[in-house]
Order: C-alpha cells, then structure tokens, then sequence
C-alpha cells in the first residue's frame, strides 16, 4: 500500500476514534485503569514467533493502550509490568524480560517518545532492591525526566507484588510511629491506625483503580493491587495481552458505565 494511503487510512481511524471517544465521553468515565498484562508468551508461541517477542509486541499493545486512555481523559494508568512472583521463571527468561524492560524503559526518555507527546509522568512503584542497577537507575531517571508531566500519571509495578507493599508499608508505619512517640509528638504508641498504613503504601499517589482488566481470559488477582481493588470492577477479555485494542477498553468502559450509577447508589446507602 503507497504511504499516502496508508495515512489517509491513519487520519480515518484517527477521526472515528475520536467520534466514538466523544459519544463514550457523554457517560461516567473511569479515573484510575489498571491492567495485568497477561498471555505474551502464549501470544508468541500461537504465532510461531520466538520466545520474547510476545513481550515485545506487548509494549506496543501498552503504547497504544496509552494513548487511547490519554485520548479518553483517563488520569491514572497503573500496570503490572514484573511480579516478584516472576524473578522465580527460568534465570534466562528473567534475564531477557530484564533487558526488554531496561530497553524499553530508556525508549520512554526519547524525544518523540508518547510519555513527552502526551504530558505522562511516570512514576515506577515495587521493591527496587530487588532490580538491577542498571533497571533502576533507568526508572529513576525516566520518573526524573517526566515529574513535571500532568496529563496521564503511569504507574509501573515492576519487582512488585500486593502483600509486599503492604509489609513494607506496615514496618513503615511502625519506624515512624516510634520516632513520633520518641520526639513526643505522638502518646499514642499501641495503635497503628489504617491511616497511618494507607499513607505509607507506595499506590497512595493514586486513588485505587476504578477497573482492573486482566488479559488472556484469566480472572486471578495474582497479588496486584489487593488493597487497592476492594472496590474495583474487574474484566478478563479473552484477548491475549499483546492483541489488546481499542475494540476491549471500549467494551469495558460501556460495561462499567452500565453498572456505575448502580454502584454509585449502593456506595451511598447504609448496608
Ligand atoms: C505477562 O505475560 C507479562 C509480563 C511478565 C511482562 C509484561 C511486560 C511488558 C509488556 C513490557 C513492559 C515494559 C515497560 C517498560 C513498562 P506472560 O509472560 O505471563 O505470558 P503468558 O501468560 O502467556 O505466559
Ligand atoms: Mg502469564
């Protein structure tokens, strides 16, 4: 196909995206999304591609997912990129997911890259102990360079998981509950109370997701935002990861627009 027609074809999907995100827009959007990226290795291996290239095709997916949320007006965007589950797959496999993420992760200080074009701050939420220096010193610089970005805030859950965010933001709490009783500031050194937990916990810069999409069919939490998602509608399109479009968020957000005022009124009433 000549260039130019394959950017007319760009420029008409552009424009019916756009309609289609106005007509959704009339109804009550999500703040928070969050996804657990699931099914690239399946993906890779139904298309015959060698291993890691589901997870490459992943990271397009993400971009593009990215962008539709921007395009929606969506503020916070959290994904669930490397579990500490994930450290126990085959050395060579953590090896290679590693360097993805470390590659990827230094595409997103290029110039052209979406999170400069689209105003997104990214901000990398997990045990960073547990990266390499190399992983961490990229994330530290890609949340340096895009701090002042306002539009979207993309939180990237690598070296994560759920019941370790909450050990660590429980002794957290205890620390500073001992140091305020020390300088006198606090009498009360029995009781830890959910506020002081909630605000230690690293996803405190967000509120908690309003939907939590799941890809490749699978419908298990897997230790991803467990504090989090108390309240959250969950979805899991049969879509592997890689194959997410813009055809399953405009299917999950019509079906959370069609139990939101529901649930907005059972938040409301007394049990
Ligand atoms: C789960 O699929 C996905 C991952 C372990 C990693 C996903 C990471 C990316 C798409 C890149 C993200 C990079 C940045 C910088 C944000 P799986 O391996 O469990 O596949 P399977 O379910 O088919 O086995
Ligand atoms: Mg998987």
């Amino acid at each position: 196909m000549s260039s130019g027609i394959s950017q007319l074809l760009e420029q008409i999907h552009e424009f019916s995206r756009r309609c289609l995100f106005r007509v959704i827009s009339v109804g009550p959007l999500p703040i928070h999304l969050a996804f657990i990226m699931d099914g690239n290795r399946r993906y890779a291996k139904k298309r015959g591609l060698e291993d890691g290239s589901g997870h490459k095709v992943g990271f397009s997916a993400l971009m593009s997912m990215l962008q539709y949320c921007y395009e929606l007006g969506i503020k916070y965007v959290t994904i669930y990129a490397f579990s500490i589950d994930n450290f126990r797959r085959k050395p060579e496999e953590v090896k290679s997911l590693m360097n993805l993420m470390l590659e990827k992760i230094k595409s997103l200080l290029d110039k052209e890259s979406i999170v400069h074009e689209y105003g997104i701050r990214v901000h990398f939420i997990g045990n960073f102990a547990l990266l390499s220096d190399q992983v961490r010193a990229a994330a530290e610089e890609v949340m340096e360079a895009t701090a002042k970005n306002s539009r979207v805030l993309l939180l990237v859950c690598v070296a994560y998981n759920s019941t370790d965010e909450i050990v660590q933001a429980v002794k957290k709490s205890c620390t500073n509950k001992l140091v305020e009783h020390s300088e006198g500031r606090d009498r009360d050194i029995e009781r830890i109370q959910l506020v002081n937990i909630e605000e230690t916990m690293q996803m405190r810069v967000a509120p908690g997701p309003d939907i939590l999409i799941r890809s490749s069919g699978e419908t298990r939490r897997s230790n991803f935002l467990l504090w989090q998602t108390g309240s959250s509608q969950l979805f899991s399109p049969d879509a592997l990861w890689s194959e997410i479009g813009l055809r399953h968020l405009v299917w999950t957000i019509l079906n959370f627009q069609r139990s939101h005022s529901y649930l907005e009124k059972k938040k409301k009433k007394p049990l």
